[in-house]
């Protein structure tokens, strides 16, 4: 799709709330939506890129990419503003690409900020531990199953205003009159494991998964108990059975004890 339909797509969609924050920023004489010949450009109102950055809780080894990059203020803001140890903005529009390469330069930060011209459908995103988009819906859709193939469970992705299918995100906020939404890569963890504690006692526990949401049993010396009140974040799950809580990092076909969890210790769990 050709980057003009995508843009004025997002004009259409945003309607009423889009108009607004527009006509708002037009008169305080931020930038406001600049179109050439190939590409309507809406950039993020300022307050909203630091809310999303600000949920996204940027850690020195974060490295931080942002699809349809425009001028660059989402990237630059998360390496100058927010923490991040590196960001690469992504941009089909050359122009967008040139200016967001200035703009690093005048803000100090073009030794770990990068722009490259490409098209997000395209782009390698398995290196990022954090990703930021604002695009159409139908986007979106299309990158929620590269997101949860390619990306490394405990990744966080941002959207401003929309958002990625049937994926809950889980977090959302309203900042000047548009939604921020957050989700974290969830580990996949459905199906049977084989669970044993540290006095050796055994149990079959069983995971139905829809993105990070998670219910399960556990059959201990075949008697049936609920696995209480599961969660999944990222790689980090837990849960109880019969009052004994468990917190775990899943590692592909295992679960060991979390780090620094001092509830059970000494317990692990295998796929089978
Ligand atoms: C709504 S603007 C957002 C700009 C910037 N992220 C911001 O928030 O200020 C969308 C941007 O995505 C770019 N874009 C559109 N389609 C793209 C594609 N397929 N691949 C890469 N960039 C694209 C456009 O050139 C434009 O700069």
């Amino acid at each position: 799709m050709a980057p003009f339909t995508l843009c004025a797509g997002i004009h259409r969609a945003r309607t009423a709330t889009l108009t607004m924050s527009l006509a708002s920023l037009m008169s305080i004489g931020h930038e406001a939506a600049a179109t050439t010949a190939n590409v309507s450009y809406v950039p993020i109102p300022y307050p909203v890129v630091e809310r999303m950055l600000e949920m996204a809780k940027l850690q020195p080894d974060d490295h931080l990419i942002d699809l349809g990059s425009g001028d660059g203020r989402i990237a630059i803001a998360a390496v100058k503003n927010w923490n991040a140890g590196s960001a690469l903005g992504i941009d089909l529009d050359m122009e967008r690409i040139a200016e967001a390469r200035q703009n690093a330069e005048r803000a100090g930060v073009a030794d770990r900020v990068r722009f490259e011209q490409g098209d997000l459908l395209e782009a390698d995103l398995s290196e990022a531990s954090v990703l930021t988009v604002y695009q159409l819906n139908a986007k979106n859709i299309w990158l929620q199953p590269v997101i949860l193939k390619s990306m490394n469970p405990g990744t966080r992705v941002l959207t401003h205003s929309f958002e990625l299918g049937e994926w809950e995100p889980d977090q959302s906020d309203t900042v000047e009159g548009g939604t921020v939404h957050m989700w974290t890569v969830p580990a996949t963890v459905g199906g049977k494991w084989q669970l044993t504690t540290a006095d050796g006692t055994e149990a079959l526990i069983l995971i139905e998964q829809s993105y990070q949401r998670v219910v399960g049993s556990a059959e201990i010396e075949g008697e049936p108990m609920m696995l209480a009140e599961p969660r999944l974040n990222g790689n980090e799950i837990r849960f109880s059975i019969d009052a004994q809580q468990f917190v775990g990092r899943v590692e592909g076909d295992q679960i060991v004890p979390a780090e620094g969890a001092n509830e059970t210790a000494g317990w692990n769990a295998q796929r089978i």
